[in-house]
Parts: structure tokens; C-alpha cells; sequence
């Protein structure tokens, strides 16, 4: 593959996707075209599929269900619009991936993280990000900023409780330990402009003949 895939990871109300809003602009000066996309989703099945898991009324949806329906909407994702883009060499960002899988399901849910591992590479045939920013945040400033931010938008796993999102955090740091040359980790509990100066201060480091 010719690409660059770069994934955005960490806990709810690390403020990734705002991040990312922030430095398109600077890294769509890079040489390479990049594709900024996201999961779940990212083409129309796998929106779709989102829909379905992120909805509040589909309570009936168990953590196995869950995991499964994640590990779809990747596939499609994959199939349909990273590997197009990988193999025409340009720079795919995507917020959110295998990680998430592994955090969310495997700590999070408790599913463990051999299985979510295995369906990770049975979904992706073993794909896996050049570099992963990790948005590092303590749980209990995520939880508020969630409270403050984002009350008419919380959705389904975002009404978890504060336990699960401890584990998720605790999953994300032991997930970084275990790969240390793929993760960076960046501390999301400062200031946007802080947050925003540092991920673009990395990228241009490990990216350096690419802008
Ligand atoms: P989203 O609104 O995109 O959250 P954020 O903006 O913080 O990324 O919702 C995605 C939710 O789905 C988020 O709570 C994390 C969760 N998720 C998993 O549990 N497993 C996964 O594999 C993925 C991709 C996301």
C-alpha cells in the first residue's frame, strides 16, 4: 500500500473531532490528497449501520450484537473507501478505529481483548494504522465535559456509566503501553490550542518529507 493511515483514538470528550476539524486546514497542505473519514460510518452502509448502533431506543442491543455491527460498518468502511484511497497513495485520517474496538468493546464491555483483536483482523484482513494519535484524558474531566458540551447530542454509549468509561480509558492506556511505535499520546485536557499545536507539532515530525 502506498498511503498513510492515520487514526484518531481515545475516551468520549478527549475533543478528537474537534481537533481534527482544526488542523484539516494545515494538514491538507501536505503533498499527498487526504481523506478525512470516520467510524462507524464513513460510506452509506456503514452510516447506517451507525444509526442503528447509536441510536438511544435500541436498547436491546447486546455487547456482542454491538461489537459485530462495529466490526461491519469497519469492513464496508475499508472495503469501500480507505483501501481505494491507500492504494492511490493518498494520506486517510480516520477518528476512530480497531482501537476503539478494543477499548470500548474488549475493556469497555468486557468482551476481552482476544476476541475483539480477532474480529478486528478478520474484518480488516490485519489493516492497521502507520501512526495512532491517542487523545489521553482523565475520566472524570471527560465526564464533564461531556455533561457541559454535549447534553443535546449524548447518544446511546455516551449515557454508560462513569464505570465503563474508566475501563475504556484504562484499555486505551494498556493498548498504547503494548504498541509504544505506533501511538503517540497527546494530553487532550489542555486547552484546544494546545491540543491542536501538539498533534499538528507531531504529524509534521513523523511526516516530515510529506509536507
Ligand atoms: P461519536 O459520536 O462518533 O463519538 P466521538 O465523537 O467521541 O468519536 O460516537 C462514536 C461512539 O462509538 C463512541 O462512543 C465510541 C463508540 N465506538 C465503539 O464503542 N467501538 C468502536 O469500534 C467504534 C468505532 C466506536
Amino acid at each position: 500500500m502506498n498511503g498513510i493511515l492515520i487514526s484518531l483514538e481515545g475516551p468520549d470528550g478527549a475533543g478528537k473531532t474537534t481537533v481534527l476539524q482544526e488542523i484539516l486546514p494545515e494538514i491538507q497542505k501536505m503533498k499527498r490528497e487526504v481523506v478525512p473519514t470516520r467510524e462507524p460510518g464513513g460510506v452509506r452502509v456503514a452510516e447506517e449501520i451507525r444509526q442503528i448502533i447509536l441510536d438511544p431506543k435500541n436498547t436491546e442491543i447486546d455487547s456482542k450484537t454491538e461489537l459485530m455491527l462495529f466490526a461491519a460498518a469497519r469492513r464496508l468502511h475499508m472495503q469501500e473507501k480507505m483501501l481505494p484511497a491507500l492504494r492511490a497513495g493518498k494520506v486517510v485520517i480516520v477518528d476512530r478505529f480497531i482501537d476503539s474496538s478494543v477499548a470500548y468493546q474488549g475493556y469497555g464491555r468486557d468482551l476481552g481483548v482476544e476476541v475483539v483483536d480477532w474480529l478486528n483482523y478478520f474484518a480488516t484482513d490485519g489493516l492497521k494504522p502507520d501512526l495512532t494519535l491517542y487523545f489521553d484524558i482523565d475520566t472524570d474531566v471527560a465526564l464533564e465535559r461531556i455533561m457541559k458540551n454535549r447534553a443535546d447530542e449524548v447518544n446511546r454509549l455516551d449515557l454508560e456509566r462513569a464505570e465503563m468509561h474508566r475501563k475504556v480509558r484504562e484499555g486505551y492506556l494498556e493498548i498504547v503501553a503494548k504498541e509504544p511505535e505506533r501511538f503517540v499520546k497527546i494530553d487532550a485536557s489542555q486547552s484546544l490550542e494546545k491540543v491542536v499545536a501538539d498533534t499538528l507539532e507531531v504529524l509534521k515530525k513523523r511526516f516530515v518529507s510529506e509536507f
